[in-house]
């Protein structure tokens, strides 16, 4: 396999890089001058890092039929080695012939995996006349800048996480595994000097070299660029931040005593296999095939890793929906009977997430011995294992790998090492017993797609994975924000079936939710010092648990503080709304009158087109009584995000943004302090009375 370099950023980047502690400019550990033999062979000889040469001003004159840039460990240059393809392109299946270069600057990557340590020798080579025009011998033990690696991102706010990051060049940086929730409306990857992150920094584009905000990530390897002359050498930390709102969502600190590689741009163009000092072993480059199935409701990307291959499947499904996916029944189209899938899904009762090797002999339900079975129900094996699963804002990601070849000739199909394959993908409803249901196996596309499950860089998807449609094609209604409010009218109402509750949250409902102001769990925003009031009419009768629902205000996603164990609950913050009597036993008071938006006649959700649409089918319907008051300050050291939640049942309420002072305003423009307006108003207005009434009574006096 090769890859693709574009000399002129080369060159372009080489001189503009220079490193503290190297001769200016820094090209690596010198390896030494290529001797010459013929044909004008010139050049100076650099080990760049473990797996890359860089050859400072190559002369050759272009005129040998078949010579190549040539490595091997034999102890002088000889029919037995490789050639290193230059340029490197990786589709093409026969590297190209030198060219004539006149002082060129040359970036090589040995080839499969090979590290300098592994050769003796570096030569420009005739093939077919078994000549070498020219020669440099790689030092034994020679030293080589190695990448260097740190801890992972501090975890301070917005899920941001990662693997531990590694620098790779100067300029890169290397994160793997990196979760970020995408919620701050102003953060960048951002460096700077200090002993911890501040707001004199600078932005450092994202991995596609964009500087725009952040978006959301779900366990992504990126690699992102310092921009301009900056080094890894100029900064003291590395963070991502939220400029308007100068906040930190985490950080990590860069060492100095760094010796990392030069940039010359070998890392900028593709991703190389890297050596990971810490590890000893050489890291594969970062894959990024992606293609989009089924509508574009289906990413899946994938990853070949020795002699297995790495699936990831995203897509925002239901938690009793299954996503399958694999190698179609007949290469060249999209056919079900003889289909290896892997079928992929979230096991609610045991939560675990789940990925089970199907065999499809026929297009009906599993007998036992034919259909469309799971290979564990007909004899064979389940040669798929789960890597990683999760549920994020609606986003299924279900990652399992598979081997290219199993022991089972009849239920799997190889898959085949670098050449392409029809795959097929469907959606689908699972069955009690948690199998795929035939009739639902179904592209919906139809059409023959082919990949090759052994390429580096087939990436086509073009949505950002929260963008992607929900796969039963169902537009959930816009969500709703409050921003500016300060006061809350809690109700209860509807989840608006496959329109509302679960499709905002990715979460499972069961029918019914708060409702604020009216809108069907809104995302609420409020600031750190402020005092709000939650008027809570969601029942205050203990006797009847479906008429319980007092609100209280926690840092989980699930609520139900009441239905917990001990263990659970102090896995729990409680900010408000429950109170604890000296025997520790918790009382919730947000307890009012039972009001309901209750359906007029059948649930319409599905027929209304908004939101709006959908309220005109409901009718508000209340109990005698009072509401309940919660009245609360938002703690200065409140997180970033809380809920608000119901003490009794999980999953009725949703967000709560706390920002900082000032946040509000800025977004709001004038109507932010409504609240304070009107209080103002009501203090100038009792003052006036006051007054009045002073002077009617001194008036009375006289
Ligand atoms: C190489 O380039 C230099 C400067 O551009 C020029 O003087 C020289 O003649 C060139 N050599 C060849 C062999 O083309
Ligand atoms: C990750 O970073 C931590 C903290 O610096 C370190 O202890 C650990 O060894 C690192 N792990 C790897 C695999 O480098
Ligand atoms: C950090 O400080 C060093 C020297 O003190 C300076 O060379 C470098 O440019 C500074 N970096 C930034 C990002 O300001
Ligand atoms: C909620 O806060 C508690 C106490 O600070 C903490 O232990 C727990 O991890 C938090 N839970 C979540 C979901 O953030
Ligand atoms: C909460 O505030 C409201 C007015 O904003 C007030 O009427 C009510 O008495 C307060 N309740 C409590 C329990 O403090």
């Amino acid at each position: 396999m090769f890859w693709v370099v574009n000399v002129q950023i080369v060159i372009a980047v080489c001189h503009a890089v220079a490193s503290r502690h190297h001769p200016e400019p820094y090209y690596g550990t010198m390896i030494g001058p290529l001797q010459e033999f013929a044909h004008g062979i010139r050049g100076l000889v650099f080990a760049v890092d473990e797996t890359t040469i860089f050859i400072k001003g190559f002369s050759y004159d272009g005129t040998g039929p078949d010579a190549f840039f040539w490595i091997g460990n034999s102890p002088r240059p000889s029919p037995d080695g490789i050639i290193i393809p230059y340029p490197e392109d990786y589709r093409e299946r026969d590297p190209p012939v030198l060219k004539a270069h006149n002082n060129t600057d040359i970036i090589l990557r040995l080839p499969m995996g090979k590290r300098i340590r592994d050769i003796r020798w570096l030569s420009v080579w005739c093939r077919r006349f078994t000549v070498d025009f020219g020669e440099v011998f790689i030092p034994p033990n020679l030293e080589v800048p190695k990448p260097r690696v740190l801890p992972e991102f501090k975890r301070l706010a917005h899920g941001l996480r990662s693997d531990n990051i590694s620098i790779l060049d100067a300029k890169t940086f290397y994160i793997p595994n990196l979760h970020y929730d995408g919620g701050g409306p102003d953060a960048y990857f951002w460096v700077g000097n200090g002993t911890e992150p501040s707001p004199f920094g600078f932005k450092v584009p994202n991995e596609l070299g964009s500087f725009e905000p952040l978006r959301g990530y779900l366990g992504e390897d990126i690699e992102i660029q310092l921009p301009g002359a900056l080094t890894v050498y100029d900064i003291d930390w590395l963070a991502v931040w939220c400029v308007q709102f100068r906040h930190n969502f985490g950080h990590v600190l860069i060492p100095k005593d760094l010796d990392v590689p030069p940039a010359l741009g070998q890392t900028k163009i593709s991703p190389p296999w890297w050596y990971n000092p810490t590890t000893s072993t050489t890291v594969p480059p970062t894959p990024t095939n992606c293609r989009e199935f089924l509508d574009r409701r289906l990413q899946v990307k994938w990853v070949m890793k020795g002699d297995h291959v790495e699936v990831t499947l995203l897509a925002k499904i239901s938690e009793d929906h299954y996503v399958a996916f694999g190698l179609s029944g007949d290469n060249n189209k999209a056919q079900m009977i003889g289909a290896d899938v892997t079928v992929a899904f979230y096991d609610k009762k045991a939560g675990i997430f789940r990925a089970e090797d199907y065999y499809i002999s026929h297009l009906s339900q599993c007998d036992g011995k034919s259909g469309v079975c799971p290979d564990e129900r007909i004899g064979g094996r389940n040669d798929v294992m789960v890597l990683n699963g999760e549920r994020v804002n609606g986003v299924t990601v279900i990652k399992f790998s598979r081997p290219l070849h199993t022991n089972e000739a009849i239920n799997d199909r190889p898959i085949p090492e670098n050449d392409p394959v029809s795959v097929i993908a469907a959606f689908g409803q699972l069955n009690s017993r948690l199998e795929a249901n035939a009739h639902n196996m179904k592209d919906r596309t139809g059409k023959d797609v082919q990949i090759n499950f052994g390429d580096m860089d087939d990436n086509q998807c073009t949505l950002n994975v929260e963008d992607l449609p929900p796969e039963d094609g169902i537009k959930p209604w816009p969500k709703f924000k409050i921003i500016g409010e300060n006061v809350f009218y809690v109700k209860i109402g509807p989840t608006g079936d496959k329109k509302g509750y679960t499709k905002i949250t990715g979460l499972p409902s069961w029918g019914i939710c708060y409702y604020i102001n009216d809108k069907l769990i809104p995302e609420l925003y409020v600031e750190r010092g402020q005092t709000y009031t939650f008027v809570v009419e969601g029942g205050e009768s203990t006797t009847n648990p479906a008429r319980f629902h007092p609100m209280y205000i926690t840092n989980s996603s699930e609520g139900a503080y009441k239905q917990l164990s001990l263990e659970k609950r102090r896995e729990q913050k409680v900010y408000a709304g429950i109170v604890f009597d000296t025997n520790g036993y918790p009382h919730p008071t947000a307890m009012g009158r039972f009001c309901e938006w209750a359906h007029k006649g059948v649930d319409k959700a599905l027929e209304s087109e908004t939101f709006e649409d959908y309220m005109k089918t409901l009718r508000l319907e209340c109990d005698d009584g009072m509401p309940g008051y919660l009245n609360w300050t938002v703690p200065m050291d409140a997180p970033d995000l809380l809920y608000y939640q119901c003490y009794s049942h999980s999953f009725l309420g949703w967000k709560i943004h706390v920002v900082d002072p000032g946040y509000i305003s800025s977004q709001n423009g004038g109507n932010v302090n409504k609240g304070t307006a009107k209080c103002t108003c009501h203090f100038l207005m009792s003052s006036l009375m006051t007054i009045i009434f002073v002077f009617a009574y001194c008036g009375l006096m006289i």
